[in-house]
């Protein structure tokens, strides 16, 4: 087989590429590790910066996205048994986020990747990467028992942190940053309507919570939990009581409880790999940066590399070379400030017990100066509905 450009992976970074070149008359064949079902059934974060929605606009896939997403203007922390509103809007100069779940961006995604009719080849076991020092890459895989190969002119990586794409680049090559946290995120997706309209990100002694959303009527809440906690040891009920004790009394009291329909738990990682760029391999996404989710950045971020993939691709296929040449450096760019950021709003609202007594008064009085002070709420507003992309 014979294409442009072979992208490995089928999350958002992948799928978004496609579609974006596809619309570009650029030639591209999607390989995915999992099924098709899998990769849907993945429940991830939700808030969507106005960049990453015009992005999906400019894919052709913001129809729904437009209909059923949840425009927020604000966000509330709590500590110390209080809530305080963040005017996100007012203070980043009228912008706002959407919420709408990464699964059904992904969901969109594919149903406009089946319309164009674009191949897309799920449960992929096997995938290798070659040849992408020369002007012919090749990426080889199995199929009914027969090895296969794609001949393309770009690999594009967007196969995850534990993707084969990030692997494939010779030692050496490669410059990591790495930070991991003591401590995971445990989430439950409910069928209940949120305990508040904005999303109430919460700093308590016994730790970090979260309440957000996904609509109306279906809630996603979060709690700091141990790393070496069990998904089996935390009944619904335990993960109701351990929420409610975490909130302020007044949303405490407000919170619809009900069976949780999904329940997972993920470690948190700051993750970046330098460059993003190998001859003619190119990564985006998660095979390349990885940030905690209390920014919301994740989704956000593989969105922006893409953004800056589809010019350099484009500019390639048009004869011009600077926008590929450019392209680790302006992803780069834009990744160290949204690692900052969910770095800091990790500190700020996690219990680091490591950190003893004088880290959570250093914490308590960070977060009392930021309510009180517009200079750092609007540091924090313009952060979270996220930097351009020029930055
Ligand atoms: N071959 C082919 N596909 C692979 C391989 C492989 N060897 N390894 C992994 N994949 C697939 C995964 O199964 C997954 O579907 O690559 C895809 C990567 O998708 P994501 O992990 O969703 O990463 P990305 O598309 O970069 O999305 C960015 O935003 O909210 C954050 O971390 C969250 O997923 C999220 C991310
Ligand atoms: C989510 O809805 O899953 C979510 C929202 C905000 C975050 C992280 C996750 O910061």
């Amino acid at each position: 087989m014979r294409t442009q450009v072979a992208i490995i992976g089928a999350g958002p970074a992948g799928l978004l590429l496609g579609q974006l070149l596809h619309r570009e008359g650029i030639g591209n064949v999607v390989l995915e590790l999992r099924s098709q079902a899998h990769v849907l059934s993945r429940i991830r974060a939700g808030v969507l910066e106005q960049g990453t929605v015009d992005l999906l606009g400019k894919a052709g896939v913001g129809q729904r996205l437009q209909a059923e997403g949840l425009p927020h203007r604000g966000i509330e922390l709590c500590f110390d048994g209080s809530r305080h509103r963040v005017d996100i809007h007012g203070l980043s100069g009228g912008k706002q986020v959407v919420v709408y779940g990464q699964t059904e961006v992904t969901h969109d995604l594919m149903n406009a990747r089946e319309a164009a009719g674009l191949t897309t080849l799920y449960a992929v076991p096997d995938v290798s990467l070659h040849g992408f020092d020369t002007h012919q890459p090749t990426v080889r895989y199995t199929r009914d028992g027969k090895e296969q190969e794609i001949v393309c002119d770009f690999i594009a990586g967007c196969d995850g942190y534990h993707g084969v794409s990030r692997a494939s680049v010779p030692p050496g090559t490669l410059q990591t940053y790495e930070r991991v946290y003591p401590f995971g995120w445990l989430g439950i997706l409910s069928d209940t309507p949120p305990v508040s309209d904005e999303l109430i990100y919460v700093n308590h002694p016994r730790g970090f919570a979260l309440c957000s959303m996904r609509s109306k009527t279906r809630s996603r809440y979060y709690v700091q939990c141990s790393l070496d906690d069990k998904l089996d040891g935390w009944s619904d009920t335990r993960f109701w009581d351990e929420l409610r004790r975490r909130l302020d009394a007044e949303a405490a009291e407000r919170l619809v409880t009900g069976p949780s329909i999904e329940k997972s738990m993920a470690p948190l990682r700051s993750f970046v790999a330098e460059p993003l760029r190998f001859g003619r391999l190119v990564l985006a996404g998660d095979a390349a940066h990885i940030v905690p989710p209390t920014g919301a950045k994740g989704l956000n971020l593989a969105a922006s590399d893409v953004h800056f993939l589809w010019q350099a691709l484009g500019g390639h296929y048009r004869g011009s070379a600077t926008e590929l040449e450019h392209y680790s450096e302006r992803c780069l760019a834009r990744v160290w400030k949204a690692e900052r950021f969910s770095w800091w709003m990790t500190s700020l609202l996690h219990k680091f017990p490591e950190n003893g007594a004088f880290g959570q008064r250093l914490q308590q009085a960070e977060l009392n100066y930021l309510v009180q002070s517009k200079a750092a709420m609007t540091s924090l507003a313009e952060n979270y509905v996220g930097l351009g992309l020029e930055a």
